[in-house]
């Protein structure tokens, strides 16, 4: 028999396992947090649990759980100063479909705008502006990643008669850089460029940065003149699926939703049925780690990523991170470590990330194989065999 059809579906899955248990003791370049066990939710994959609509609408179906996804939204919206009485969010797919539904509402606001983001900026950002039809500038960074002010006011100033749409990373992919929002503003402020919509694109950094005290804590959220944030469930809280979620105020999101009579709610997301269990184990995260679980955790991953610097510079390799990042930057070195450690590479440079999960001992095996691959020139690293089920 060819096709799908006919497989030996136990040696299949087997296969699958090991190939995931390999990569969990060596993917330490791209961000999903490890440290999660959500066992006690495995019965709710007995249920179909659809959350069509709009969160705050219930509609005529019960197979749903908007009343904890509503719980996760108040919490981020808590998190990132949306004000009490003017605020709106869902349960995303991830950080693409947060950058992608914030632009959405920043174009129905805003239609002539031009969006301003940077070189540092994620490619769901200039994809959610293609399938848009936006029109874009592409602002210069500097070393560390962060947007270039003085760029972006020479950009914006050409076109100060228009609404401006600007990106801000709160944590760049490669460099987990921050671009500061007040500033942002104050370019725009300077400019006289009054209708704007600054989407804060925060998927990995934003509840970290967000649960730190006030005079550590980067200015990037509502309050400090962002319109929305998005950020993913995935990476940060850790769950086995891509999820995450868009906040933003509730008089912005009335401007997009449309009533849909057959489900009885309101359409205001990117998507139409949309996953019950991720707001569930969001829900179920937040209960667990609570917020001083969730900064806990966010410290030793800092933590982790200084003793990262320290290590390599220790073998000599040349190592630098951005404050309060678990992003380590290094020079991209030989595909022999790139490829065993899932290195994540662009423009000349890799990255660790130190999520949450990722032990000294992984990093210490890391830094003993690089120093090993430059000093014996060796071009593949055995992979070890893994550990009989
Ligand atoms: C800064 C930034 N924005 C957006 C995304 C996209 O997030 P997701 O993979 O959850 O769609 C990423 C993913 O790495 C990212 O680093």
């Amino acid at each position: 028999m060819t096709g799908v059809a006919g497989q030996d579906v136990t040696v299949v899955l087997t296969t699958l396992r090991q190939r995931l248990d390999l990569d969990r003791l060596t993917n330490i370049g791209f961000p999903s947090a490890l440290d999660f066990d959500y066992t006690e939710l495995a019965p709710f994959f007995g249920y179909v649990l659809n959350n069509i609509g709009d969160p705050y609408v219930d509609g005529v179906a019960g197979r749903h759980t908007k009343e904890l996804e509503r719980d996760v939204v108040e919490y981020f919206a808590d998190l990132f100063h949306a004000p009490p009485d003017d605020r709106w969010g869902y349960v995303t797919t991830g950080g693409t479909e947060g950058n992608a539904s914030g632009l959405h509402l920043a174009r129905t606001l805003h239609p002539d705008a031009i969006v301003y983001h940077s070189n540092a900026a994620h490619y769901s950002v200039p994809k959610a502006i293609d399938r848009l039809g936006l029109t874009s500038v592409v602002i210069g960074s500097g070393r560390n990643g962060e947007i270039d002010y003085a760029d972006l006011r020479v950009a914006a100033g050409e076109y100060s008669r228009r609404p401006a749409i600007v990106v801000a990373n709160i944590g760049t992919t490669m460099t987990e850089a921050i671009d500061d929002v007040s500033k942002i503003s104050s370019v725009l402020d300077e400019l006289g460029v009054r209708d704007r919509h600054i989407h804060a694109d925060a998927a990995l950094a934003g509840v970290p940065l967000a649960l730190l005290d006030r005079h550590r804590r980067p200015g990037f959220d509502l309050a400090d003149g962002a319109h929305s944030v998005s950020v993913s469930g995935h990476k940060f809280i850790g769950s086995p699926f891509p999820c995450g979620v868009l906040i933003t105020r509730g008089s912005l999101r009335e401007r997009i939703g449309r009533p849909v009579d057959y489900i009885s709610s309101i359409d205001a997301t990117a998507g139409g049925s949309r996953s019950g269990h991720a707001p569930l184990f969001l829900w179920y995260a937040l209960q667990r780690h609570g917020s001083d679980g969730l900064h806990a955790r966010a410290q030793k991953s800092r933590d982790l990523a200084a003793y990262t610097v320290r290590r390599l510079a220790s073998v000599g390799v040349a190592a630098w991170r951005n404050a309060l990042a678990f992003t380590v930057v290094i020079e991209t070195p030989p595909a022999a470590i790139t490829n065993r450690w899932t290195l994540a590479s662009s423009q000349g440079l890799s990255h660790v990330i130190c999520m949450p999960g990722i032990t000294r001992e992984q990093i210490d095996n890391f830094v003993a194989d690089l120093a090993a691959v430059r000093d014996l020139g060796l071009a593949a690293i055995p992979t070890p065999e893994p550990a009989a089920a």
